[in-house]
């Protein structure tokens, strides 16, 4: 890992205490700062003054102590001079209020105002800091997926809105036809009848997702807008925003690092099951195949909602985010706060500015990766023959929809990558416009927008021998989140050899016994074959009523509706199978056979001899070997390995409560 590091805020702390700090953090092996997000009103108190020199000299030590610096933009927290006289700069939420000052990311990011400012301040900041060698970043913003305050619904945002869907409709009657408006007599006349969607509950799905669709660009287009600015300043730094949670979030991730250097990602790894974690880093390692990502921001302490870590556990999470391809590890944050919203938030000092036990963990881990990279050298980046497909429009249409409580799409998702984490595999989270070529496996999670140009690149991969596993609703909707008229899958209905008539979701307001009046799933079991074995299950979400064409049934549903029809199939096409699962929250035990099932079929290799939680990640001759588990793990070994980090005891590996080991294969002896 190049880069190691934690957040800093010299604005808070004062300049006199950067001397102090930069030499602890060399202490500590830290040799990356990141600073300035949230320091606009330190850097312009008022309009048009600049007081710049507290951060030159903030760099200046740094860069004397041997320290980088990933700068970033304010933009996240703007000053109160700005929010006062400008009131349009501030977010509209979704029940109409104009948020106040003092909250976070509260800022419009149509408005035309918040960006002459944005410019300015980002544009004087890039044309001064640029030409510090030791500058070696920038990131802008801070978080902006909107997660934190939603969509902005301000007049200029509706306006906004409208322009876009005039652009992409062209005329109000088309827009009509396009989200199919007549049901509850919703046909517009004219432009400025429509406003912005709410994002959640009962609302058109198709102003829905347009909604979102338009956030996501106006936000992303902000942001990018910005990398433009301090490109024109600085050619060489790397430049890009700090995306927090995973992809399922309001900003297509895909559309905005395309146009950034590399991905960056905040990490709590302590919120999160060590799966969903994994699940996380490989998205990541996606968006910028064959390129290292950077860590942004990863916990020192407790955050308020997660739990306290393992003495082990910060060097456990370093390794993994390195072994999936992280080149830059920056804890949130240096020092505890005294006072402001998040003056409980541990950093790896104290308040006091005692360097306790967070600090000497950081350092530990820090001085052991400054050990041990070097050894390793340039490592090819992690590969894997698997694409997991993930579609921001099919996940918006999911989110918007009522039907979110029954058929969640990040869970879904993330409960079918369990299945693989548990089998110590790994797998590209692509989407759909990505190539193909490099997979055997190809999953498409309840996938339920398919275009052409997409089901024609699925067809041919299957014909060459790719396994295709299709899973849950699968190609049934229109890009405008409405149901197709005809039989699905509508373009995959010769390559799954199945037909879906339609389905059923598994929810009820009633318990079965009528005893009871609550939300709640309920289960519909299958059974079959799997490979010689007798196979059966349960789906908790939806399942789908499926007739065969050319597929063969593996499963049935054996009660209810469907009892006796396909659950899950299977077809052949050219030399490869494509597997289908009508089924949506399938219990574990099931998914375990099917996945065991669909990478038999693929060719690829899993190991079942090595407890969950314990991540094997090969990249070249190295195999990263980590103990997420608060007990010791014993493990064989099956091929010749020295050990880099952790010890090797007569061809067994000994890996302690969240323990890291670093094998390299040794090459195999030949005779001279
Ligand atoms: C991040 C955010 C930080 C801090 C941290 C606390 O999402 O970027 O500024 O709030 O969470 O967990």
């Amino acid at each position: 890992m190049k880069y190691l590091g934690c957040a800093y805020y010299p604005e808070y702390w004062g300049r006199e205490r950067v001397e102090t700090d930069a030499h602890l953090m060399r202490e500590a092996g830290i040799n990356v700062v990141r600073i300035g997000e949230f320091a606009w009103c330190s850097l312009e108190p008022e309009e048009g003054v600049y007081t710049f020199e507290w951060l030159h000299e903030c760099v200046q030590s740094l860069g004397r102590h041997g320290i980088h610096v990933i700068l970033c933009t304010p933009t996240a927290t703007p000053p109160a001079w700005l929010t006062d006289s400008y009131p349009d700069t501030r977010l509209v939420n979704a029940e109409g209020r104009r948020l106040d000052h003092g909250e976070r990311r509260h800022y419009c990011y149509t408005s035309d105002t918040y960006w002459r400012h944005t410019a300015r301040i980002v544009d004087r900041l890039a044309r001064e800091f640029s030409p510090y060698r030791h500058v070696i970043g920038w990131q802008i913003d801070n978080e902006p997926a909107m997660g934190e305050q939603g969509i902005c619904h301000c007049e200029n945002c509706q306006a906004s809105f409208q322009a876009w869907l005039k652009n992409k409709y062209i005329t109000v009657d088309h827009l009509n036809d396009q989200w199919a408006t007549r049901f509850w007599s919703m046909d517009y006349t004219a432009w400025t009848q429509i406003r912005l969607g709410q994002t959640k509950g009962k609302h058109t799905p198709s102003r829905a997702l347009d909604t979102r669709r338009f956030a996501s660009d106006a936000l992303g287009e902000y942001i990018i807008k910005q990398g433009r600015l301090i490109r024109q300043h600085d050619a060489d730094a790397v430049i890009s925003t700090n995306l927090n949670g995973d992809v399922f979030t309001d900003l297509d991730f895909y559309k905005v690092f395309a146009t950034m250097d590399i991905a960056m990602k905040d990490m709590y790894f302590d919120i999160c099951t060590m799966d969903t974690n994994a699940m996380i880093l490989d998205q990541f390692r996606s968006f910028k195949p064959g390129k290292p990502f950077w860590i942004t921001e990863t916990g020192a302490g407790m955050c308020g909602i997660g739990r306290p870590s393992h003495r082990d556990q910060f060097k456990a999470w370093m390794w993994s985010s390195y072994a999936h391809g992280a080149d830059a590890y920056v804890v949130f944050r240096w020092r505890t706060c005294l006072s402001g919203q998040e003056q409980e938030l541990e950093g790896l000092l104290e308040h006091s500015g005692h360097a306790g036990h967070r600090y000497r963990k950081a350092q530990e881990a820090f001085h052991q990766m400054h050990r041990i990279a070097p050894l390793l050298g340039d490592l090819p980046p992690l590969t894997s023959p698997i694409a997991m497909v993930h579609d921001y429009d099919v996940m918006w249409a999911y989110q918007s929809n009522c039907i979110q409580k029954v058929v969640n799409y990040g869970e879904n998702f993330a409960r079918l990558y369990r299945e693989l984490y548990r089998k110590h595999l790994s797998a590209d989270v692509i989407a759909p416009s990505a190539s193909l070529d490099k997979y055997r496996l190809v999953i498409l999670p309840t996938l339920i927008m398919i275009d052409p140009p997409f089901a024609q690149r699925l067809q041919q991969f299957v014909e060459k021998g790719g396994i295709l596993l299709a899973q849950g609703q699968i190609d049934m909707k229109d890009r405008n989140s409405n149901f197709l008229g005809e039989q699905a899958p509508c373009l995959l209905q010769d390559l799954l050899g199945v037909r879906l008539h339609g389905g059923m979701y598994l929810f009820s307001a009633v318990e079965a016994d009528e005893s009871w009046t609550r939300q709640t799933h309920f289960t519909v079991g299958m059974t079959g074959e799997l490979d010689g074995k007798n196979v059966s299950g349960s789906a908790s979400g939806w399942i789908g009523d499926v007739g065969l064409t050319s597929g063969t049934a593996l499963l049935t549903f054996d009660e209810h509706d469907y009892q006796g029809q396909p659950a899950i199939t299977e077809n052949r096409t050219g030399n490869g199978i494509s597997i289908f699962a009508a089924a949506i929250g399938m219990d574990e035990a099931l998914l375990e056979n099917l996945f065991s099932h669909v990478l038999d079929r693929a060719g690829i290799a899993f190991r079942t001899d090595i407890p969950e939680h314990v991540e094997v990640l090969q990249r070249g001759r190295f195999a990263f070997v980590i103990n997420h588990l608060n007990e010791t793990v014993h493990l064989n070994l099956d091929s010749d390995y020295t050990a880099i980090l952790g010890d090797i005891t007569s061809g067994k590996l000994i890996l302690k409560p969240y323990g890291v080991t670093i094998l390299e294969q040794l090459p195999p002896v030949t005779s001279s």
